[in-house]
């Protein structure tokens, strides 16, 4: 069963606390927590305090991971920061770094996972050198920066190349896709070969609860 790593984005944050114990307890594997500084990205959103402030409440879920997504310049500067905050796994994106496989020895030193992030214009073969050493590969399936975006179509290609290339070296790293995942394309998203799913709008949203929200992804999942 494929993992759902919950965006916090929007998420209501005059209840952070409550919205993310209401989503880990109706089902959500992960928290996913986006990093943005209005450099690598055009919009500015949450710093090393947010996910210290919810690491007691992921706490009280034995399986639940915080999954720090960072889309900033020189994230090797924040990469103590945000371990220090409690991140399980660090995912930076291979356009920021120049050194990468220094950037992901650096988040293994820390004693953490180390992901790592393709934008939708980057080629899966940017990561080929750098794949045995990562635990997650993190596909953009919107240009990052904001959430409620749609799907870019051709990414669930991009998903099957890379799980063809993870299953050539006999990876266990995780697959996962971010980025306007919906009930509607997660079973295809999934069927590509995707093993965690990402979803901000998806879970926190005002049309329906967060329980009846993770419901619908694990339905759509379970029907395929
Ligand atoms: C985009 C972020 C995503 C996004 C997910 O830059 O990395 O995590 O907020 O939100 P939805 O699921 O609404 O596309
Ligand atoms: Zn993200």
């Amino acid at each position: 069963m494929a993992r759902l790593s919950a965006s916090i984005l929007t998420a209501d944050f005059r209840r952070l606390g409550d919205q993310v114990r209401e989503a880990l307890q109706a089902g959500v594997d992960w928290l996913h927590v986006d990093v943005m500084d209005g450099h690598f990205v055009p919009n500015i959103t949450i710093g090393p305090l947010v996910p210290a402030a919810l690491r007691p409440v992921v706490d009280e879920f034995s399986r639940a991971k915080i999954d720090v997504h960072l889309m900033i310049e020189n994230p090797e500067r924040y990469l103590q920061d945000f371990a220090g905050a409690g991140a399980d796994l660090i995912t930076v994106h291979v356009e920021t770094c120049r050194h990468l496989h220094r950037v992901v020895q650096m988040i293994h030193d820390l004693d953490v996972q180390a992901g790592v992030c393709l934008n939708p214009a980057t080629p899966a073969v940017a990561l080929q050198e750098i794949l045995p050493d990562v635990d997650l590969v993190l596909v953009m399936s919107v240009n990052p920066g904001f959430g409620r975006q749609s799907f870019i179509a051709g990414s669930t290609e991009k998903v099957a190349r890379l799980r063809r290339m993870l299953d050539d070296i006999g990876s266990n790293a995780w697959l996962s896709v971010d980025g306007g995942v919906k009930p509607h394309n997660a079973a295809e998203i999934v069927g590509a070969g995707a093993d965690v799913l990402v979803a901000g709008s998806a879970i926190f949203n005002k049309e329906v609860s967060v329980v009846e929200a993770v419901a619908a992804l694990r339905g759509a999942l379970a029907r395929d």
